[in-house]
């Protein structure tokens, strides 16, 4: 708790562009969750580091990733947006933490071993030790609650058993996290497979919408998104193609199910696919004016940048000496 609030946390790698994945099934959600909690989002920019960056095009891609948190709604006055590699103490707790995971318990994780099997040349430490990592994130906020997708549980799940295995020995220092689930918030599928969650490494590009994707490359996708048997618009489990889209459309227009079958009563997948893709490029328009205007404002990005480290520095410190003290570790002599 902060004050009369619950503290929610949350982040995404710093890697690449956004999908429209990320920004329907997370980001736009999170905007009107600082009315209820105190929200802390990083540029998890060290958990990048597990696969090899290029230097200029990471730093691009991070800041970017800033820019597109802002630009998305999210405003760093009221929202805590920090860069996770400008509090040392992540790297710090995570070391610590390190010491209370089971290499058994690391074993089991779904994503690395999905991970190394994709990047088969380059298994690193920090692939495998990601989760503590990510433990660390979490408990060093005192976090009660962290939105998550269906791909994170297995890593929150972890992260609240090195909390309590911590406590257990030194009693109730860190907060055992809860994982948030959203009120809204849907799962976007991929245009090409819909049996496939949209994600921005797909090698198909016209399976995924980027945020930053212009207008026309928009309207074209949803052109030739796959559809289904039949012809009706409706949102039916032998229609995966099709209640996709109609998922995102409800997303961007603000309508349920019903309400998009009702519009779309009597009109072909044709029409349907041009309007989803309308609305979306409509729907992303002022975020994409935002993002064009804040990357080229430097001087207020680096000041926001610079507000939040610092208060996310705060509140990292206060937990970093609380547990260095509690495991022994000599104190600073001042
Ligand atoms: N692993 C998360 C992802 O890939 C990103 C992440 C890192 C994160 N640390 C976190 C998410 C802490 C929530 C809380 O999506």
């Amino acid at each position: 708790m902060l004050g009369d609030k619950k503290i929610l946390y949350s982040g995404m790698q710093a890697t690449g562009t956004l999908t429209l994945g990320n920004y329907l099934g997370a980001l736009k959600n999170w905007v009107t969750l600082n009315e209820e909690y105190e929200c802390i989002y990083g540029v998890m920019d060290l958990h990048s580091l597990t696969v090899r960056q290029v230097p200029a095009e990471f730093r691009k891609n991070a800041r970017s990733l800033y820019a597109l948190y802002v630009a998305a709604g999210l405003d760093p006055e009221k929202n805590c947006i920090y860069y996770q590699s400008h509090v040392s103490g992540h790297a710090e707790l995570s070391w610590i933490l390190g010491c209370f995971t089971y290499m058994g318990e690391l074993n089991r994780m779904t994503q690395f071993k999905d991970k190394a099997s994709k990047h088969a040349d380059n298994v690193n430490a920090g692939l495998y030790t990601y989760p503590v990592l990510m433990a660390a994130d979490i408990l060093l906020y005192q976090a009660d609650v962290v939105p998550v997708g269906v791909d994170q549980k297995q890593h929150l799940e972890i992260t609240r058993d090195i909390a309590q295995r911590f406590n257990a020995v030194y009693g109730d220092v860190l907060t055992v996290p809860e994982a948030y689930i959203p009120k809204a918030g849907a799962k976007i599928m991929s245009l090409q497979d819909p049996q496939k969650k949209m994600s921005k490494s797909d090698e198909n590009a016209n399976a995924t919408i980027l945020l930053l994707d212009d207008r026309d490359s928009i309207l074209r996708k949803f052109k030739r998104a796959v559809t289904d048997s039949g012809s009706e618009v409706r949102y039916a489990a032998d229609k995966p193609g099709i209640s996709n889209l109609m998922e995102i459309y409800g997303c961007v227009a603000g309508k349920d199910m019903a309400a998009v079958e009702q519009e779309f009563d009597g009109k072909g997948y044709g029409e349907f696919k041009t309007a989803v893709g309308e609305a979306v490029a409509d729907h992303l328009k002022p975020l994409q004016a935002r993002y064009q205007e804040l990357m080229t404002d430097k001087a207020y990005l680096d000041a926001m940048i610079k507000q939040n480290d610092e208060k996310a520095q705060g509140y990292a410190v206060k937990t970093l000496r609380k547990v260095q003290k509690k495991v022994g570790l000599t104190e600073r002599i001042r």
